[in-house]
This record gives structure tokens, sequence and C-alpha cells, in this order.
């Protein structure tokens, strides 16, 4: 048994996150750690909301709210609608928790002692039109590396590069749109990037085995001459983690707070503290997790996240961990994702472009968005949300195959045997052809969900479920049952184990639709599949199942024309 820890990227508190942010990082996360809980690891599962930082500000101001107010209303949101997708957080933290300000203090302090802070008087962009320095994002211009001309002051979305707000061309406030801005000076905190190059680079030299997209994009930044620059890590705003030096005040910092990128990754180590403070456990139940000196070393860590995040995750994160000189864990593997398009465009929170979580549970069951986002999901490259792909895939793969295997064998079943798995008849070469199928196509899913390959899962889970359907297809029972009903059992009996299995193997995808099969099969039995013929004989004769209703509603052409209109236009 391993120990396994696992974040997700942590969303943004201003707003409901659209389907694109969830495949690109907590949805595959959760896919993961049920997986891994499946296979009895222990896993420790941690997400939280992102409050900090001129969004949240401005989100709460047009909301007409305290900040804090607002944000524990929409940290109370996001709970609910990951509860909702069945994401199945150990913790949901909040990055404005007390225990990230200390640990984003204390962290500020030790890279201070280590001589990795300079105070920096610098030039800032104010606008005089909103009355306000104006800080990164709130700053958008032309890219001076790759041309995009709507890149914000803190990164260009289009070529991932990080930048500060003065390297624009042609900046103006995102607030007002306004271009009447000047520069004033202030005084930062900078985090001495460069001086960790060298560590970083030999680090990540260790990481042979890490998604191309990944690496490449780290390497990127970290070789391209001006790739890893000394980052500011303080800001002026009024919301954040307050500038200290560790418990003590930081003298001619008053009023600053630090850069939301520099406390939100410090959160998923603080919220592995929410966690236990929740539950009064002491200090050693968190930091067996996350200090290598207290037991952590032989804990794996898995990241999740989109590209727009690697950069962070692999320089700025690692660059405060190593600095810090401290032996907290490092990521062993950080599994990264492309964009996903929505029916000819991007998905977009700024424009209310797409399907929103709220939504997409409005129409449809969980499980539904899960099994098509991860059977889909960006890995390889972009990948595109089309109402008619989504009904399809829901159709097919979920009522066709895997609801219509369930209906067929539990009813069957029920109408010539009873409701209790029939003792009659005896396995023959079918079961062993279809034992052998099952055997391979099982080891090649735990090969793809342990390589976190999620498409290439999905699509051998599909291929197990069809091995079902083929089998009750090529031994026809209600043939069968007419001549031989000894034989017809037999089917039955394995069939029976079959919807056990497959709420076993699928759970991870359609955790629903999972429970749902397992409370009808009448059993709490999740023991994974390791020896097939056993799990195929976990119901014995004579246990008592029920049919349960209809496991998946096909969508109709009806459905998709009206969601198609109706998610058409900009969200409000
Ligand atoms: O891109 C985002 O949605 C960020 N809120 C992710 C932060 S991840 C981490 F570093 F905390
Ligand atoms: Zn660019």
């Amino acid at each position: 048994m391993a120990r396994i820890l696992i974040t997700s990227a942590i969303p943004y508190i201003n707003g409901i996150k659209h389907l694109g942010n969830l495949v690109g990082s907590q949805l595959p996360a959760d896919l993961y750690a049920r997986f891994m809980r499946a296979r009895n690891h222990e896993v420790l599962f941690l997400c939280a909301t992102d409050e900090h930082g001129t969004p949240a500000e401005l989100a709460a101001a047009k909301a007409g709210k305290p900040v804090a107010e607002y944000c524990a209303e929409m940290w109370q949101v996001q709970k609910d609608l990951s509860d909702g997708f069945r994401l199945s957080f150990d913790k949901f933290g909040r990055s404005s928790s007390p225990q990230n300000h200390a640990l984003t203090q204390h962290f500020a302090g030790r890279l201070a002692d280590n001589g990795l802070i300079e105070e920096v008087t610098e030039k800032q962009v104010y606008s005089n039109t909103d009355g306000r320095f104006l800080p990164d994002r709130y700053i958008e211009g032309t890219c001076p590396n790759c041309g995009y001309e709507r890149a914000r002051g803190d990164q260009c979305e289009n070529c991932t590069k990080q930048l500060d707000p003065t390297d624009l061309i042609e900046p103006r406030s995102a607030i007002s749109g306004s271009t009447d801005l000047e520069v004033r000076e202030t005084k930062h905190l900078y985090l001495k990037q460069r001086s960790l190059r060298q560590d970083l680079s030999d680090w990540i030299d260790t990481k042979t085995d890490w998604p191309i997209l990944t690496t490449s994009i780290a390497k990127k930044w970290l070789n391209d001459g001006d790739g890893l620059q000394d980052r500011g890590i303080t800001r002026d705003l009024d919301w954040g983690v307050p500038v200290k030096r560790g418990d003590e005040p930081w003298p001619g910092m008053e009023g600053k707070v630090f850069y939301v990128w520099f406390d939100a990754p410090i959160e998923y180590i603080a919220c592995a503290k929410e966690w236990t403070d929740d539950a009064g456990r002491p200090d050693a139940d968190w930091e067996r997790w996350w200090r290598t000196d207290k037991g952590a070393d032989d804990v794996r860590y898995v990241q999740f996240m989109g590209k727009d995040n690697v950069p962070f995750h692999t320089l700025s994160f690692p660059a405060t961990i190593i600095g810090s000189g401290e032996p907290w864990k490092l990521v062993d593997y950080i599994k990264s994702f492309n964009y996903l398009n929505y029916d000819g465009g991007q998905f977009s929170t700024s424009q209310g472009r797409g399907v929103f979580m709220d939504q997409a549970l409005s129409i449809l069951p969980a499980d539904y968005w899960r099994w098509w986002l991860l059977s889909h999901a960006p890995e390889n490259s972009d990948s595109e949300f089309t109402w008619e792909n989504f009904q399809s895939s829901v159709n097919k793969d979920l009522a066709d195959v895997l609801g219509n295997f369930v209906s067929r064998v539990t009813k069957f079943a029920r109408s010539k045997f009873g409701e209790t798995v029939p003792q009659a008849g005896e396995f023959g070469p079918d079961e062993t052809a279809l034992i052998e199928t099952l055997t391979t196509r099982i080891h090649a899913y735990e090969a793809h969900m342990e390589a976190m390959e999620i498409r290439k899962a999905a699509g051998e889970l599909r291929a197990i479920w069809v091995a079902g359907n083929e089998y009750l297809q090529s031994t026809a029972p209600w043939t069968a049952f007419k001549t031989d009903p000894d034989r017809a059992a037999a089917i039955i009996r394995l069939s029976l184990n079959l919807i056990r299995l497959y709420s076993v193997l699928s759970a991870p995808f359609i955790p629903d639709a999972a429970a749902r099969m397992l409370s009808a099969m009448n059993t709490l039995d999740t023991r994974w599949p390791d020896d097939v013929p056993a799990a195929l004989t976990a119901l014995p004769p004579g246990h008592e199942f029920s049919v349960p209703d209809v496991m998946f509603q096909k969508i109709t052409d009806e459905q998709r024309e009206d969601w198609q209109a109706r998610f058409a236009g900009i969200r409000d």
C-alpha cells in the first residue's frame, strides 16, 4: 500500500467554473484519487478556493459585498457544486484560511533568512481613471513575445509566457479600459528565482517520466534566456495575506499583501493543516504528508492542472519550497491538460461562454458529464465539446452499452429465475474466453489509470462494457433458456456478477451509477477484481438482487437542440 498525495489546481473564487476548468484539473484529479483509493492505497486529495488578488476584490465590488463575505459565500457555492460533481476531496479548503496566512508568512520569512528576498523600489502602473494601482492581470495589452493583443499583465494566455505589467505593449486598464495610466514608485519584495535556477534545473532533470506538455513548458521558461526572472511577490492591495516576515512585521511593507500566485500553491500545504485542524488532530497527521523529515519521503505527490498553470508549479512554487531550505515535499508528477473548447470557440469565464458547472447539473446528472469530459479529456491536444458528440457518447456508451447490459441481465434474470442469483449450470468455453478478455483488458485499464492516460483508460473501460454485451449477445440466454435452462442460469449468474465487477471498475468515472449498480446487486463488496474468476463468483447462488430503474436516459434530439440554443449565448 502506497501513500498518494493529490492536489488539483485551486479554482479562483470569483465565479462558477465552466466545464473546461473542471476537466483541466479537479475532475481528472478526482478520477485518479478514486482509482487509487479503490486499489487500497492511502490517498489524501486536497483542493481549495484561490481567494486573493484583484479578481476577488473586483467581483466582490461588483456584487456589492465586502470581499470577505463574498468569498465565504462563493466558497459555499463552489463547495456545493464540487459535491454535485462528486469530487471526493478530503478537504476543500480556502487560501484565505488562517493556516495559509501563517504558512505563507512563514515561507516568506524563511526565504528572507536565506537571502532570497530582495526589496525593490519599482515603478508600477497607476490608473488615474480608476484611482488605484493596477496589478498584473488588470492591465491588458499586446504580448511582447508573441504579439497576442489581449495578454494580461501576469501572463500571456496565448504563449504562456509569464509577464510583468510593464512588459506589455500599448497597455490599458482592464477595469475601465482607460489608457490614462502613469507609472508611480512603490516598494515590493522580489523572490530571487534566478539564484535558484540551477537547483530547479537539476530537479526538473530528474523528472524523466513527466508528460512532454509539462516538461516542455517548464524547460522553455527555465532555459529561455530571460525565462526565470526574479519575481515580485507582493502587491498594493487590501485583500490578501499581509506581508510579514514569519510572525514579525516587515518594515516598509505595511499595508501590502503577498501576490496571489505566491500564497495560492502554499495553500496546498495549508489545506492539509485545515483538514487535521477541523478534526482536532495533531500537526503530525498532516505533516506526515508534507514534511520529508516527518514521514513524507514515501509519499507520491501528484498535481493536476491546466497548461497555463504549469510554469507556476514547475518553477515558482518549487522555488519557494527549495528556497525555504526546509524539508517540504516537492511534487513527483505533474499531469497537465490542454484546453477544452466549446462548440467552435473557447470556453470563457470573462465572456460567459460555454456551459458552467451549475448549468450542467441543472440539466443532467453528474455522471453524464463526468463520462463525456473524462473520455474526451484534452490530454494530447485541445479538444472540443459539441452537443452532438456529447449526445452520441452518452447515448451509445452509457445508455446502449452499460445501461442496456444492466437492464437486460437483471430483467431477464428476474423473469426466469426470480430475484436471486441462479444456482444451476456450469461455466464453459464462452466463460473462459470472456474471463481471458476481461483479465487482459482490466490489466490494460489499470495500467492506463496508473499512468493517468485518461482517454485510453476510458476507452478500455468502454471495451470492458462491450465485452459483456458481446458475451450476452453470443451466448443468448433467452434462446438457451428454451432448450437448456441450466445453461441460461450459468450465463445469468456470471452476468449478475459482471454488474458488480462493472460497478467497481466504473466507479472512478461514474460514481453514482456505480453505487446504483452495487445497491441493485445488494452488496457492499467493492473489492477490486485482481482475480477475475474469483470476482465473477463474488455474488453466490441464492444471493438476492433487484432490478434498478433505468440507469441512463438517452438524450433526445429535441433536448440536444434545446440545450444547444440555450447555451449558445453569453451568460450574464
Ligand atoms: O488558474 C487558476 O485557476 C489558479 N487559481 C490556479 C492556482 S493553482 C495553485 F497554485 F494554487
Ligand atoms: Zn504571448
